[in-house]
């Protein structure tokens, strides 16, 4: 078997960069150790920037996220006794827009299985080799047991954060790793209720942070800060909705109730692996680096990456030449560590931990924020994302 860029990972990194080099003529397989069922339930992030639309748009595969995805014009940053609506339209021109990491992920599988590249599911035991030279390839086994071959121009490595790709660029690149473990993790309940608010609501409590989000007009998806070791057998669904509704109290103001039809604890941590690159085996999305998800940003920093590594390997197989390729991994890495620092700012500044001293900091940044016009508009700016490039 021989293509030119072989993609380990079917999650929404490799499956856009697959469709993004696919639309400028460069060959593709998709290899995915899951099968698509799996793939397609996996209940993640919910909140897309301007350019991960705009980048699915012009891909072809918006067209369900234009009709159903929910636009939104800001967030309400919340402490007791206050809610604060951020307007980002005024703050920097730019808005958001809510529509499930599940569905993109459909949307994306239906297109390439409809008239995209091939896409493989169920594979095992997959191992880049040979990646410092021109002539990279993959060994697999495909579902049937039967091993497999592929050989590439180039790999990417889009294998999520328990991949195979990560430990073959760290060791042949003597690459550096960081990591911050919180010691908090989020309880995140999907349920069957319209939301009780316009828009999202980021508040802090003295109980813990929670978040109200949405999936659509009659879908909540909601969030607690918890325990990192926190068991989801003790939190009934009536525990769940009365520490939502305590932590979100406003005078005036009810949280509506349903059934919760999926619950779980998520783990929280910070991790960026560099380089991001080794000779032709290169990385993008959650395979190279990890943000909390307080400010939305893991699904859309896979974007941005995958928009910049398709037009750098398109340079590469289809123009020769090698100036993107090669400044890949740093600029990249860039805005990784933009959106790593908000990621972790906005982490801190609203879930509960350390002593008195350390709650009365965040309340001051909190009304700094919701109280300056300048500040609010270095959070907007973050939280919509900056530009890609
Ligand atoms: P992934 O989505 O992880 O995709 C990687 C793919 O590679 C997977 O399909 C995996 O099965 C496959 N794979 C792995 N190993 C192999 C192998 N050896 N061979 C072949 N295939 C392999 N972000 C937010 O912004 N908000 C959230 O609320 C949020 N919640 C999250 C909850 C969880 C539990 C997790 C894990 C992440 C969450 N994220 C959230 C982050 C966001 O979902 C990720 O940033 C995003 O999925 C990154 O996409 P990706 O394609 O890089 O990686
Ligand atoms: C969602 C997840 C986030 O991490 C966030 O900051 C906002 C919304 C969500 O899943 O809806």
């Amino acid at each position: 078997m021989r293509t030119q860029v072989g993609i380990i990972g079917a999650g929404p990194a490799g499956l856009l960069l697959s469709r993004l080099l696919q639309l400028q003529g460069i060959d593709t397989v998709v290899l995915e150790n899951r099968s698509r069922d799996y793939v397609e339930a996996r209940i993640r992030a919910g909140i897309l920037e301007e350019h991960t639309v705009q980048t699915l748009v012009d891909a072809g595969v918006g067209e369900r996220l234009q009709r159903e995805g929910l636009p939104h014009d800001g967030v309400y940053l919340q402490y007791p006794g206050v809610r604060h609506h951020l307007d980002f339209p005024s703050l920097c021109g730019r808005r958001v827009w809510a529509y499930g990491q599940t569905e993109v992920t459909k949307d994306l599988i239906s297109a390439q299985l409809h008239d995209g590249p091939p896409l493989l599911f169920g594979v095992s035991d997959v191992v880049p080799e040979d990646v410092d030279g021109d002539s990279p390839r993959i060994r697999f086994t495909d579902a049937d047991g039967v091993p497999q071959v592929l050989e590439c121009d180039a790999i990417a490595g889009t294998d999520g954060f328990h991949g195979v790709s990560r430990p073959v660029v760290t060791a042949g690149t003597g690459g550096r790793l960081w990591e911050r473990t919180y010691p908090y993790a989020w309880l995140g309940v999907l349920a069957d209720v319209a939301p009780s608010t316009d828009e999202l609501v980021y508040a802090w409590h003295p109980d813990g942070f929670a978040l109200l989000s949405m999936r659509s007009p009659s879908v909540s998806r909601l969030y607690l800060q918890v325990d990192p070791g926190e068991r989801i057998e003790d939190w009934s669904d009536d525990r769940i909705w009365t520490a939502l509704a305590t932590r979100s109290a406003l005078d005036g103001w009810e949280l509506e109730t349903g059934p919760v039809t999926e619950k779980s604890v998520l783990p929280m941590r910070s991790f960026v692996s560099a380089p991001m690159r080794r000779g032709r085996l290169f990385l993008a999305g959650d395979a190279a680096h990890i943000v909390p998800p307080t400010g939305a940003k893991g699904l859309n920093l896979a974007v941005a990456d995958v928009t910049l590594l398709a037009t750098a390997l398109t340079r590469l197989l289809a123009g020769g030449r090698t100036d993107l390729v090669d400044t890949y991994s740093d600029r990249a890495l860039a805005r990784v560590w933009r959106c790593t620092h908000f990621s972790w700012w906005m982490t801190s500044m609203l879930h509960r931990a350390g002593d008195d001293f350390d709650a009365e900091l965040q309340l001051s940044q909190l009304r700094r924020v919701c109280g300056s016009e300048a500040a609010a508009r270095e959070l907007a700016e973050n939280y919509t994302g900056l530009p890609v490039g």
